[in-house]
């Protein structure tokens, strides 16, 4: 999973998304990933990182949650051993999935995420409000390849049984998944921050999908990954001068694993016609786009300044990566929105000035019914 697949929720009192945590068992057991340092560093932007002397790692004990904040999700797996049950649900195409399967297998990016001494080179070199919103990004980018690691791992461990071709390619993307966040975690390193994931996935909460708001949401999420990392790196591509840090080069080869996942998924959605060919579906998957797409362009219009540090306008950016993973969309989702109409962007953009208003009432100084009452205002301001 590339992108953050954190939905636009409403406010906690009102909030009925179930959280449980799964049993993972031990996690440092299963987890490829093993973090270089026992601190817990999720907000690590609020720490000045050019404070702290290479060597020494920064140290936070809270996770800064908001409503935009990229979460770990669990599901319902008994739910899934039926939907992928080839005795049951005849319309599974072994065919597609084994041939899926040697796709994975082959891992083309097996010796791609390796580093040199540019990273550390570059990280020391940028300093500033450029340094500290590249900590965020990688911390986030991180949180967020993680949540799917986790994910597929689970769901490789529980669907081995009832169908063990789905669940080979779950367990290979959940190594695909491990791999990128390990690669942004020794990003955070250079930055003297790292993210202990072990105590992550014990520590979070996690937030429950049914199964097809998983298929629905981690689609989108897989391919507007792809049309991300893309985008910036033929971007930096054409403006070699906004290339600051290594990472991006890593992004061409990296995409195509998401593409690959999101390929995945299709094939997933298209193995599951009742949630493709209703009415019902049509109002999820349209319902799904707006969550995913208004999450991002909010969260992105948040941290401008990383996308004008790397040369980038945001809003033509997340303008260009929605329309293009829209259209990508369309040909599985039974209904999609229209996002290349101009009433849609000025509507984003009205809640990108709600939620500027929503984050000043946070920071305010007013007590915490006031604030409430504030906040419950602005949200009430928020409509399509
Ligand atoms: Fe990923
Ligand atoms: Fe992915």
């Amino acid at each position: 999973m590339a992108a953050e697949m954190a939905l636009v929720k409403p406010i906690s009192k009102f909030n009925t998304t179930k959280t449980s945590t799964p049993k993972f068992g031990n996690p440092r057991k299963t987890c490829s990933l093993r973090p270089k340092f026992s601190s817990v560093t999720m907000s690590a932007t609020s720490q000045p990182a050019t404070a702290k002397k290479p060597g020494k790692k920064a140290a936070k004990t809270a996770i800064k949650e908001t409503l935009l904040t990229p979460r770990f999700y669990t599901t319902d797996f008994d739910e899934m051993e039926t939907l992928f049950n080839t005795e049951i649900n005849k319309n599974l195409n072994q065919d597609e999935f084994v041939a899926l399967l040697q796709e994975f297998k082959t891992d083309y990016n097996q010796t791609h995420f390796v580093r040199n001494k540019e990273f550390k080179e570059a990280a020391d070199k940028m300093q500033g409000p450029l340094r500290q919103i590249f900590v965020e990004f990688l911390e986030r980018s991180c949180t967020a390849e993680f949540s799917g690691f986790l994910l597929y791992k689970e769901l490789g461990r529980r669907l081995k049984k009832t169908n063990p071709v789905v669940a080979e390619i779950f367990s290979l993307m959940s190594r695909d998944e491990a791999r990128h966040a390990g690669f942004l975690n020794k990003g955070l390193s250079d930055f003297n921050f790292a993210l202990d994931l072990g105590f992550l996935t014990k520590a979070r909460k996690y937030t429950f999908f049914k199964p097809k708001f998983i298929f629905y949401a981690t689609y989108l999420s897989e391919k507007i990954g792809y049309w991300r990392y893309i985008t910036i790196y033929r971007h930096l591509k054409e403006n070699p001068e906004y290339q600051c840090y290594p990472i991006f080069n890593y992004f061409e080869n990296w995409c195509q694993d998401e593409n690959r996942h999101g390929d995945f998924f299709s094939a997933l959605l298209k193995a599951q016609p009742q949630f493709l060919n209703d009415w019902k579906a049509k109002l999820w998957s349209r319902f799904f786009c707006l969550s995913v797409y208004v999450t991002m362009y909010l969260n992105d219009c948040q941290r401008t300044a990383f996308y004008e540090g790397i040369g980038l306008n945001t809003k033509e950016f997340d303008m260009h990566v929605l329309i293009e993973t829209n259209r990508t969309t369309a040909r599985i989702f039974p209904a999609v929105l229209d996002v290349e109409n101009p009433e849609f962007k000025r509507k984003l953009d009205r809640m990108v000035e709600i939620n500027q208003k929503i984050i000043a009432v946070g920071e305010s100084d007013d007590i915490a019914l006031v604030k409430n009452l504030e906040e419950d205002s602005t949200y009430c301001s928020i409509g399509f």
